[in-house]
């Protein structure tokens, strides 16, 4: 008898992610979030689906937005289908995202699991009572953070600063999704090109690694001189910035600051160059500066592909991937980083929850690393997964 069947990409994702299978399996008789809702801002996409059903195995209600441009419309039909409440649009504008935000706060979760900062910086200016704390995903969301905890005052644990996180996802994932994201968009190849990298945290790392490892010529430019020591040490050109930009036939930036790259350097973007960003915010390549700017005579628009060329007044032009925002989440088909990677850091994700939902944790654990007892416990399942 045939017994196939017709499955989607969630559902691939899902078998995939084996870690947080066997956590939700556990919560599935623990309960950890029994009586409690959830509320969650993060890129809502297939991998995102397979935490949230372990958060649901494990009890809690779930009220659901995505981040900035990155929210997949089958994802979230998939989740309403599932009877959870989801508010979210794909959107690049601000305000309207800002409008999911207040609609997850208002139903005043007991939990936060955030990415970017966008629902704890909510928090800290209107706190309701129930809240216990939460998660926070990203380095960007825990710079965001850090100044506003005595008005937070509750545990956040940060994900980002997991040594797994940092190794697993931004050094060994985050690179190989933005460069497949680099021949995704443009069908272009990578072989003798010079690639500049602006910033050499674990992101860029990766990324400067991928685009050397695919025959590229690689360039490092970091505002830390002991961080450009060790990518000279590693190998990569370090120019002065200018150089490192006139240079350049593809600029990557993956710092986590704004104004990375911008209307200041268009006399050096080499003809043809192409930019794309990494970092979580689509600040750091001042894409609207470019688009107004007087030495700039009009925009092409590869609708499908979302690839800009900017043509300027002197005949040179350049191309923008994404519009500037993550690019392994924007363009056609984004699949973001690994099953792998993520099921490891969602793994984080969902023993953090669990512990601050336990209770225990007091306001000193406000914007601080994963407990070592929780790197440990997920490293360990992971690798009898693995053997
Ligand atoms: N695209 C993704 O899937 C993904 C995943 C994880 C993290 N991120 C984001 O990537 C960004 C970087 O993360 P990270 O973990 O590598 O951060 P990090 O703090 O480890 O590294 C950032 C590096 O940028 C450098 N830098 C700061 N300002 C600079 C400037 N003006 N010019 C050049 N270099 C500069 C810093 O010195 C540092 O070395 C963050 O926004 C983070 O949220 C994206």
């Amino acid at each position: 008898m045939d017994q196939s069947s017709s499955l989607s990409r969630i559902d691939w994702v899902a078998r995939s992610c084996r870690l947080l299978a066997a956590t939700a399996a556990e919560f599935r008789n623990t309960k950890p979030f029994a009586g409690l809702t959830i509320g969650t801002g993060i890129h809502l996409e297939p991998k995102t689906v397979a935490l949230l059903m372990t958060l649901r195995a494990g009890g809690a209600d779930l009220v659901c937005t995505g981040n900035l441009n990155s929210t997949q419309p089958e994802t979230v039909d998939y989740l309403r289908a599932q009877g959870i409440k989801v508010f979210a649009t794909q959107t690049r504008d601000a305000e309207e995202h800002g409008a999911s935000l207040d609609a997850i706060l208002a139903e005043k979760p007991d939990l936060l699991l955030d990415n970017g900062g966008d629902l704890f910086a909510r928090v800290a200016d209107r706190p309701h009572a129930n809240l216990l704390g939460g998660t926070e995903e990203t380095t960007s969301g825990r710079t965001r953070l850090m100044p506003m905890r005595d008005k937070l005052n509750i545990p956040i644990l940060v994900i980002n600063d997991s040594p797994i996180k940092q190794f697993a996802e931004n050094r060994h994932a985050v690179g190989q999704s933005l460069f497949e994201s680099y021949l995704r968009f443009t069908n272009r190849s990578t072989n003798g090109k010079r690639v500049t990298v602006f910033g050499y945290g674990a992101c860029g790392k990766g990324t400067a690694a991928c685009f050397r490892n695919a025959f590229a010529a690689v360039s490092v430019v970091d505002i830390d001189p002991v961080t450009t020591l060790e990518a000279h040490l590693d190998g990569f050109t370090t120019p002065p910035r200018e150089l490192a930009i006139r240079s350049a036939d593809v600029l990557v930036t993956v710092t986590g600051y704004p104004d990375i790259i911008t209307v200041a350097d268009l006399p050096s973007i080499k003809d043809g160059a192409i930019l794309m960003n990494g970092g979580h915010f689509p600040h750091e390549i001042d894409v609207e500066g470019f688009r107004s700017s007087p030495d700039v005579v009009g925009v092409d628009r590869y609708e499908a592909e979302q690839i800009e060329t900017v043509c300027m007044r002197d005949g040179r032009a350049f191309h923008i991937l994404g519009g500037g925002h993550m690019a392994n989440l924007a363009g056609p088909r984004p699949l973001g980083n690994t099953v792998e990677s993520m099921d490891l850091g969602f793994a984080l994700q969902a023993r953090c929850l669990e512990r601050v939902a336990k209770g225990g944790l007091g306001k000193e654990a406000c914007v601080i690393p994963v407990p070592a007892e929780i790197d440990a416990l997920v490293a360990s399942a992971y690798l009898d997964l693995a053997r």
